[in-house]
């Protein structure tokens, strides 16, 4: 079992922190983990030239080549991006858009994975529900099985409250139940679908 984590900060800060705790608490259950951060790397937005669709592969040559190895090799997927304007970072938005190529390869590539959503605002309030949304509509739109840690506390995702500190994310004990709540949803379906 493989589950890749993308870190969709341009930093490693609050959002890479607890997708490291994530990650770590699989690892303790033999579950292989990849990471991907993207502080300084280089993602170009898609251009929509549909070189995809005729070349099976996408004309930009970037660091996306990580994480289309990565996506294909999972069999679980966490998306965890910092709040940025009220939904995901932009580096996770043009990461989304990029994989119109994978799909113009294999249409079924992503479809019966399993994915989750972890968002981090620096406001208790500040977004993390759409940016869980938009995480949950990418899995839909791509056959990805989307899960959260269920009603009282991670309705839709682990979501956190960073106050822009990894001393106050450590803190954020409402945030590591919805965490661990989810991932240990997560681990459920990995283990009956995959
Ligand atoms: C451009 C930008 C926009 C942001 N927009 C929001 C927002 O809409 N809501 C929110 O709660 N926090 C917002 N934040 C704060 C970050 O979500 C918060 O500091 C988070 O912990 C950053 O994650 P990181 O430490 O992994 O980079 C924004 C930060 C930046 C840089």
């Amino acid at each position: 079992m493989k589950v890749f984590g993308i870190c969709a900060s341009p930093r490693n800060g609050t959002t890479q922190y607890v997708l490291s705790e994530a990650l770590n608490k699989l690892s303790g259950h033999d579950i292989e983990t990849v990471m991907f951060s993207c502080q300084g790397k280089d993602i170009k937005h898609c251009m929509h030239c549909d070189y995809c669709l005729e070349n099976k592969k996408c004309i930009i040559q970037d660091d996306m080549d990580e994480v289309y190895k990565n996506l294909n090799e999972a069999d679980g997927i966490i998306l965890a991006t910092p709040v940025q304007s009220g939904s995901v970072s932009s580096y996770l938005s043009a990461i989304m858009d990029r994989t119109r190529a994978l799909e113009a390869v294999d249409y079924n590539l992503l479809r019966g994975k399993i994915g989750m959503s972890i968002a981090v605002g620096g406001d208790r309030t500040g977004g993390q529900d759409f940016a869980h949304l938009s995480n949950i509509a990418y899995f839909i739109i791509h056959g990805i099985i989307p899960v959260s840690g269920g009603p009282f506390g991670s309705n839709l995702g682990a979501s956190f409250w960073s106050q822009d500190s990894i001393d106050e994310i450590k803190n954020d004990g409402y945030g590591m139940e919805s965490l661990d709540r989810t991932l240990n949803e997560f681990e459920n379906f990995l283990n009956k679908y995959i």
